[in-house]
């Protein structure tokens, strides 16, 4: 089983869409039994909560099913996820001063975006303080960055459907 965190800093927005995208492209090639994904903030700012209304409304645009409360990071996150992906430099840096003080120094972390060529080293911009726009805009930045990521991962781990 090949466990995948995707984590921004609410974990309202980015990450909970990248995890239901994910859910979805790994259900569409028949590997439900070799994948579990879930999402997490670097922030305690929405702990508990549902995802942003406007989160909720670009997955039914794609119905996408999405299942997950706001949680943030833990320290056996980084023991119990294989692949940890980060949606920007903040997350990234946060995500690796972290791995460092739980034990986990040697633990690599991804930017999201890295399994595209064109796009390595850069974010999934945050969407909180913009409009709906911003939420297509980052749908279909993750749709494009997942392909590539699922890809990347099927080619690594030899998993054929
Ligand atoms: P996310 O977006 O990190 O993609 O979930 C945000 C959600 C909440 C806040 C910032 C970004 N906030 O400041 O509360």
């Amino acid at each position: 089983m090949i466990r995948v965190l995707f984590v921004c800093l609410g974990n309202i927005c980015r990450s909970p869409l990248a995890e239901a995208i994910f859910n979805s492209k790994v259900k569409q090639a028949g590997m439900q039994a070799q994948f579990k994904c879930d999402s997490a903030g670097t922030s305690d700012f929405h702990i508990g909560e549902l995802p942003d209304e406007r989160t909720i409304n670009c997955a039914a645009k794609y119905q996408l099913p999405l299942h997950h409360r706001g949680r943030q990071v833990n320290r056996t996150d980084f023991r119990d996820f294989e692949y940890i992906l980060a949606m920007d430099d903040n997350n990234l840096r946060n995500l690796n001063n972290l791995k460092v003080r739980y034990g986990f120094a040697d633990k690599e972390i991804f930017l999201m975006r890295d399994f595209v060529d064109a796009t390595q080293g850069m974010s999934v911009p945050d969407p909180y303080y913009g409009g709906e726009e911003g939420f297509e805009e980052i749908y279909q930045i993750l749709d494009e960055a997942l392909d590539s990521f699922l890809a990347n991962v099927k080619a690594r781990h030899q998993l054929y459907a």
